[in-house]
């Protein structure tokens, strides 16, 4: 199998842009795509953020299996980050983002109040490509905030945009690369569309995502497919092509079978997924 690598690594700029930006916020938002928690996760991230709430966002909910979801909740949870499913296209729960950031801030804003500050919560967002941080800003934002010049101490590049009354979004998010020291995550990052698939080993990519899912999702993907069982790659190829006119001359269009394929396990056509498996990736 093809090792997956596709992005160059900026890691220390990265770290120090996050870092940076961090002494501005009370807290930070991790975007994850909930079909693969564990994969879009820098683990970079856990040595960062230090001493700062951190709320994972599961993104993408809506396209991912509940009870994965569930396991990888506890995964976050226990290593002392809160965790809030979302769904920025449909708007699931994104009503509660504030609600959620101003419980987990009430010791700060308690303490403000003690002080007679008034100031606003300040957030930043951060995740890798692809897990919908551009989104989310653009359902939750209330109205353009007025320029940053106008806070004291905060560096005039940076743009804020008001989420509610008290608080307020740093515009852009932070970006960084994922981290891909198994395979697995390559898989997962690939599969669920984070990396273009032109510079994807693409036959392999949907090689594994046949085995996955008659590993993991048998039912839909034999259904979709009108299999009766899974044999191998290469039935499967075959049985994909026949049933959806990938075959001329004899000859299956494999390029056609990966597509349909991809767009099938993308877009909720196999069910709800869930490409990162707790069991799997966090040894028990
Ligand atoms: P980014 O800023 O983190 O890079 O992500 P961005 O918001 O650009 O979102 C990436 C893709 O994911 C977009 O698809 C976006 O519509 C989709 N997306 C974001 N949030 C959600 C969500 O909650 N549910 C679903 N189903 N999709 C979501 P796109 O523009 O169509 O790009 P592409 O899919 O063609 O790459």
């Amino acid at each position: 199998m093809a090792n997956i690598q596709w992005f160059p690594g900026h890691m220390q700029k990265t770290k120090r842009e996050i870092t940076e930006n961090l002494k501005l916020v009370n807290i930070v938002y991790v975007v994850v795509d909930a079909r693969l928690p564990y994969s879009s996760f820098n683990p970079m991230l856990f040595d960062v953020i230090k001493n700062k709430p951190v709320l994972v966002l599961f993104n993408k909910a809506k396209l991912a299996d509940e009870n994965e979801t569930k396991k990888w909740t506890k995964y976050y949870n226990d290593k002392g980050y809160y965790t809030l499913d979302v769904d920025a296209i449909t708007g699931y729960n994104m009503n509660k983002i504030v609600g959620v950031t101003k419980e987990i801030l009430a010791p700060v804003i308690e303490k403000n109040k003690a002080r007679g500050i008034n100031i606003n919560l300040r957030a930043m967002i951060i995740g890798i490509p692809n897990v919908g941080k551009s989104t989310i800003i653009n359902k939750i934002v209330k109205k353009k905030a007025t320029n940053v010049g106008d806070k004291p101490g905060v560096t005039k590049s940076l743009q804020w945009v008001k989420i509610s009354n008290d608080i307020d979004l740093l515009d852009t998010p932070g970006v960084l690369w994922p981290k891909f020291d198994d395979e697995k995550i390559g898989m997962s990052l690939a599969l669920s569309g984070a990396i273009k698939d032109d510079i994807l080993p693409i036959d392999d990519v949907c090689i594994y995502g046949f085995e996955f899912l008659s590993k993991y999702y048998s039912r839909a993907f034999y259904e979709r497919y009108k299999f009766s069982e899974y044999i191998d790659f290469n039935q499967a190829y075959y049985d994909i092509a026949k049933l959806r006119g990938c075959i001329k001359n004899n000859e299956i269009d494999y390029e056609k079978v990966n597509r349909l394929f991809l767009h099938d396990l993308r877009n909720e056509l196999l069910g709800r997924i869930t490409f990162d498996r707790y069991d799997e990736l966090v040894s028990i």
